[in-house]
């Protein structure tokens, strides 16, 4: 039976209130673009009409405002998870207007197929090419797409005329069978294939086909600054002594970047040093400095979730798809952050901290430890399980005001026995094989700003520095306490905190 043509609106007909939605896409990247957007004015009808009509939002990670945003400012977001990073859904987030819960991006596939997620009523999903015996080529984010398709009782496809149908064979959809069945996953280096090119659904569950004809909702990345150039620098630094000292292999080891302006920087930084030598990737997001480094000859093969570069850049990979396909896989999130791969490949991580303590605890998503920013994403997956766990951030956020250190994180999303190495514009804190007192040396003296050097020394000689992890519990969140009353962490006087 030939599957039908729909309009978004007919789709949006279909889900009702409460309904869970599975949504394709990891970041913009292959995310659906205009049934969520008539789901939005759907339930802006109903809502005037006075009937309640909110739906549970699963999704890979962030999405395009299409999607996370429309849903927001509709109000129509029951409950969502996991990774975001749009702001209006992140102010319906920080004002408890939706319930939010966070998960390493690996945990999603198999939480949902565990039954830990509740029933999935409908998958929503961007296709390049689908046919009538149920085969999906998807686009260009994986992310929890081929559990979604098995699992959700109806399947909505849009199919995506912008993205090409040679697109196929750029994936790799391996699905982990559940424990106790589970096996390895036959993954033994970055260009290692372990699964089939399409999603194969039964055919009779997908309820239509809706065309259209649009760019990934990618916004561009943040010109490099001295700031970024500098974090690249010192960790092109700290990896090419440690290949001098041999601690990593000559031919180096496949490199994990984070998400955001920051990492897709210092990616470029690093690849661009040519004292690092030519490497490849095991990753979860494919950012625009990975494009180039590729042209370059600098990065030779990149294994993501995702392609999330900017409209230029994808233009670029699809004009020259051949070269592409030969340099680029893209895998289910379970299986592109899979802790077990990063840690038998010996990964590099490299991720981004909003900000870390003097023991080396990091928080990477709860600003001031109340008010979430975008996620832990895949982070944890990928930290726990490095060779080498490396964390970049600026010394210092918002003109200085805020230090990136302080004595204590107010929200933990790594904690010091997984962070092994900080890095910032001022340096690099080694932390490996080190106490809690010598990690704060460390730190201090190589990472934090000179603003702070004196303020996070002062806390520390007032603690009693004879203790195993120096820490006064009264003022340890004193720093954040002065930003939030006088505007500036600077200001902190630490006898108005008892030490
Ligand atoms: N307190 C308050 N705000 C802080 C802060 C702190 N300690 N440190 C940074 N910020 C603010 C910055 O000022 C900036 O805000 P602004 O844009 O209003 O000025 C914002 O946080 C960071 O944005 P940006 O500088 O553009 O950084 P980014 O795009 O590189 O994102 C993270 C940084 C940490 C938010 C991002 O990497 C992230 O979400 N990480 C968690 C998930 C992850 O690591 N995934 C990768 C796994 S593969």
């Amino acid at each position: 039976m030939a599957i039908p043509f729909i309009t978004a609106e007919e789709a949006a007909s279909y889900i009702n209130n409460k309904d869970v939605v599975g949504f394709s896409g990891f970041t913009p990247a292959g995310s659906v673009k205009v049934t969520p957007l008539a789901i939005a004015e759907r339930a802006k009808r109903e809502h005037e009409k006075g009937n309640p009509f909110k739906i549970g939002v699963i999704t890979g990670a962030s999405t395009g405002d299409s999607l996370d945003g429309a849903l927001a400012r509709a109000d129509a977001v029951l409950f969502r998870t996991p990774y975001q990073s749009n702001k209006d859904l992140r102010e319906l987030i920080n004002t408890g207007r939706a319930e939010y819960f966070d998960s390493h991006l690996s945990s999603v596939g198999p939480s949902i197929r565990y039954g830990f997620l509740g029933k999935i009523n409908w998958a929503i999903v961007e296709a390049c090419d689908v046919n009538e015996n149920g085969e999906i080529v998807i686009t260009t984010g994986v992310g929890i797409s081929p559990t979604i398709c098995k699992v959700a009782d109806r399947i909505i496809i849009e199919l995506n005329h912008y993205h090409p149908k040679s697109l196929r064979g750029i994936h790799d959809i391996h699905v982990q069978l559940d424990p106790p069945y589970r096996r390895e996953i036959p993954i033994y280096k970055p260009s290692d294939r372990a699964g089939t090119e399409t999603i194969k659904v039964d055919p009779s569950k997908i309820v239509g086909i809706i065309e259209t004809n649009l760019p990934d909702e990618v916004k561009g990345f943040s010109k490099t600054d001295a700031v970024t150039d500098m974090i690249g620098q010192n960790v092109a630094d700290f990896l090419t002594r440690e290949i001098a000292k041999n601690r990593i292999p000559s031919s180096f080891l496949p490199i994990q970047s984070g998400v955001g302006n920051i990492a897709n920087a210092v990616l470029g930084a690093l690849g661009n040093n040519k004292a690092i030598p030519e490497f490849e990737m095991y990753t979860e997001v494919i950012q625009d400095s990975v494009i180039g480094l590729m042209q370059q000859g600098r990065i030779r093969f990149a294994s993501g979730c995702s392609l999330t570069v900017s409209k230029d850049v994808l233009k670029q990979v699809y004009d020259d798809l051949p070269f592409f396909h030969d340099r680029l896989i893209l895998r289910p999130q379970e299986i592109s952050n899979s802790p077990e791969v990063a840690r038998r490949l010996g990964i590099i991580s490299i991720n981004t901290a909003l900000e870390a303590d003097i023991f080396g605890n990091v928080n990477s998503s709860q600003v001031m430890g109340s008010r979430m920013m975008n996620g832990i994403g895949g982070s944890g997956d990928f930290t726990r399980n490095a060779y080498i766990s490396i964390f970049t951030c600026p010394s210092v956020a918002k003109g200085g005001k805020i230090s990136a250190f302080v004595p204590m994180v107010s929200h933990t999303d790594h904690s010091e026995h997984s962070v092994q190495v900080l890095i910032t514009e001022q340096g690099i804190a080694d932390l490996r094989a080190k106490s809690p007192k010598a990690k704060m040396e460390e730190i201090i003296n190589n990472c934090v700003h000179p603003d702070y050097k004196q303020i996070l020394r002062d806390y520390v000689n007032k603690t009693g520095v004879e203790s195993h992890t120096p820490t006064a519990l009264a003022a340890a969140f004193g720093m954040h306490l002065s930003y939030e009353r006088k505007g500036d962490m600077r200001e902190t006087d630490w006898q108005e905190y008892g030490i």
